[in-house]
């Protein structure tokens, strides 16, 4: 688990994917609603020179254009019949070799190539289910990162990822 003490530290973890990810490329994004799986794609389409990405509200896949590459950013959460996912057409998308693809609640349909990236945002901390009195969410915005590959490129970016993110010097934390 990679800590993610505060935002800028999740904006800071989706520039450095930037730095590995190829053409064809496929990331899923897993966690709760506001774990912060759209901020870290956001950061991630900046690093790679595109405008950034935004939760969709009537697209369920943005075409985004970057730098060098193209980013399809797909979320599934609205989704709810297997057919609807064959309409989004996001079968030619995931995997093609011109542009990388994130998929936001990837796992609600099976939609995934056989190697893909697996990224989990966990809610951490205090505040958690054994307080009193409903007051979780003044508990401080802290999350946990989970990286996982599946298939052959989905493990090499994995840890292409995980090195790139250890060669990364921690920032003082300012105070
Ligand atoms: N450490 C953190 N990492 C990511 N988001 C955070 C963090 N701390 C606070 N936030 C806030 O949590 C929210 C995450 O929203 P979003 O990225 O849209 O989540 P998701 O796409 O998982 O539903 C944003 O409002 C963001 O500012
Ligand atoms: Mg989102």
């Amino acid at each position: 688990m990679i800590p993610l003490p505060d935002l800028l530290a999740t904006r800071r973890v989706g520039a450095v994917l930037a730095q590995v990810l190829q053409g064809g490329d496929v990331v899923a994004m897993l966690g709760d609603l506001g774990a912060g799986k759209t901020t870290l794609v956001d950061a991630c389409v900046v690093a790679l020179g595109g405008e950034g990405a935004s939760s969709p509200t009537f697209a369920l896949v943005q075409e985004i254009a970057c730098a060098a590459t193209t980013v399809w950013h797909a979320d599934l959460y609205r989704l709810e019949r297997a057919d609807e996912v064959v309409e989004l057409g996001l079968e030619e998308l995931l995997g093609n070799p011109r542009g990388v693809s994130f998929v936001e609640w990837a796992d609600k349909h099976q939609v995934l190539p056989r190697s893909c990236l697996r990224l989990t945002l966990h809610h951490v901390g205090q505040g958690g289910e054994g307080s009193q009195g409903g007051q979780g969410s003044q508990g401080r915005d802290e999350r946990a990162l989970e990286i996982e590959g599946v298939g052959p490129r989905g493990r090499e970016l994995a840890a292409a990822f995980q090195a790139a993110l250890a060669a990364v010097v921690p920032a003082p934390s300012a105070c």
